[in-house]
């Protein structure tokens, strides 16, 4: 059985250290969330996977780690200053300030206002004089300091389209309306390839990336069925894009985008760009006097190419939030219930928890360490030494976490080089030998 609603889900990631209301020992902060323990781990693995997709598995991809703050020129030319705001409405009635397409039932359409535009875009002083000139933003998106690096990475790779360049990080977007839990907030974190090709094979390109993505998702443990795809129609596209793609996954509170997938065209390059008439560019960018760099290539015929951008974009928070709640499972045994993360291995926050069934037993407590270490040192991830509770509990608890096995050290590991191994989802028991331990671990991964 799933969770029945959102706040199941919540409740797990308060009582077992996933997900935390950000300052909450000051009432909180809307639209803010802390990672827990668990949940530090579990966002990495998806971050990891993600990476070891994108960048490791392919020989097209380089890695980026660009700056958060980004110079207000960026964001110009970007389009973002002019166009990244949402309208606003205020109900004067109720005081409260909504999205304009996403006003609550309970206000009456003659107390709105008439819907005004407000810039989603976090400021913020850089150096120690505020005369409003000297700011810089909170990037709104990864994506835009992977394009003003595009040359500082084609001239030190050598890469030549088609190539992409990929990026994980935090995105900050001054929501006005914020929705279920961490599915849209004002801080969250994205994982971002921008895909550079040759002008003409994009739509081909395109996609092979909404396929490419698609598997992906599956591969985490997201079912197929939970999945759609949605074709951004033209007067929704962003303003860099000529066609979107959205994977829709269908979350606890309704079908909503869970990565979108554009053909950004020369938009962004050519934007950035100076001389922009020598460039041949297709779309119709934002003129530039500012840019001191021509982000292009030259094609065979020595003339100037700027690629076309195919942005596989997804949010990690929302990868979270689905990958929980398609791995939440209630089941009966012994007619009680039982919670158990059906995480795939290689997300599974802890990946094993090493139990001594003797918690003063200097001997058993001594070999758990012992094998403990021995499986944390295979770097498949967290490895736990538990040595809290008695064993039916810390079962259950691993179970609420996902960890897919737990190893249990008794005496007769001890007399004949043997453990318990128990598997989350059969809850099925074997002894196997000590040497053999190793090897059954990996095969998990
Ligand atoms: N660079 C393209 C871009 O940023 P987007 O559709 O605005 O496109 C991409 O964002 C992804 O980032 C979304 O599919 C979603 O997963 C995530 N995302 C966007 N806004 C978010 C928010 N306020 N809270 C959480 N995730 C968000």
């Amino acid at each position: 059985m799933p969770a029945k609603n959102i706040d199941e889900l919540i409740a797990l990631c308060k009582r077992r250290g996933f997900i935390f209301q950000s300052s909450e020992v000051y009432g909180g902060t809307q639209g803010l969330y802390d990672y827990g323990p668990l949940g530090v781990e579990l966002k990495n693995n998806i971050k990891n996977s993600w990476w070891k997709s994108v960048v490791y598995e392919r020989d097209d991809v380089e890695g980026l780690d660009a700056s958060i703050l980004t110079k207000q020129a960026v964001l110009k030319y970007s389009g973002h200053e002019e166009t990244f705001t949402d309208p606003l409405v205020d109900c004067k009635s109720c005081g409260e300030r909504f999205r304009a397409d996403q006003v609550p039932d309970y206000c009456k359409k003659e107390d709105l206002t008439e819907p005004r535009q407000f810039n989603l875009m976090f400021k913020t002083n850089v150096g120690p004089i505020d005369d409003g000139k000297t700011f810089a933003y909170l990037r709104p998106e990864t994506a835009q300091q992977i394009f003003t690096n595009f040359k500082n990475v084609v001239d030190s790779t050598s890469r030549n389209v088609p190539f992409g360049i990929a990026q994980t990080g935090k995105a900050f977007r001054n929501e006005i309306t914020l929705k279920s839990f961490i599915f849209r907030v004002r801080e969250f974190e994205q994982m971002e390839l921008e895909f550079f090709v040759i002008p003409g094979t994009d739509e081909e390109w395109h996609k092979k990336w909404v396929d490419l993505r698609l598997d992906w998702w599956e591969k985490q443990g997201v079912s197929k069925k939970n999945l759609e795809l949605y074709d951004v129609p033209k007067d929704e596209l962003a303003h860099y894009s000529k066609a979107t793609v959205d994977i829709m996954y269908k979350f606890p509170h309704g079908v909503e985008e869970l990565e979108g997938i554009a053909n950004r065209t020369d938009f962004d390059l050519g934007s950035h760009s100076k001389d922009q008439k020598e460039l041949n560019l297709k779309s119709k960018v934002i003129e530039n006097n500012e840019s001191n760099a021509k982000l292009a290539l030259k094609n065979e015929k020595n003339e100037w190419m700027v690629p076309f951008v195919i942005e596989p974009s997804a949010g990690v928070d929302r990868a979270v939030l689905a990958i929980l709640n398609e791995a939440y499972s209630v089941e009966k045994v012994d007619d009680k219930e039982r919670v158990v993360l059906k995480l795939k291995p290689h997300l599974s926050p802890i990946k094993a928890a090493v139990i001594p069934l003797k918690k003063n037993d200097e001997k058993i407590v001594a070999k758990a360490k012992e094998i403990k270490n021995k499986l944390q040192k295979l770097g498949l991830g967290r490895v736990l030494f538990e040595n809290s509770g008695n064993i039916g509990k810390n079962y259950r608890r691993h179970d609420e976490v996902g960890t897919p096995v737990c190893i249990t050290i008794d005496f007769e590991t001890l007399e004949e080089n043997t453990v318990t191994i128990r598997d989350r989802d059969t809850m099925k028991q074997r002894r196997i030998s000590e040497t053999k331990l190793e090897e059954e671990f990996k095969k998990l991964f």
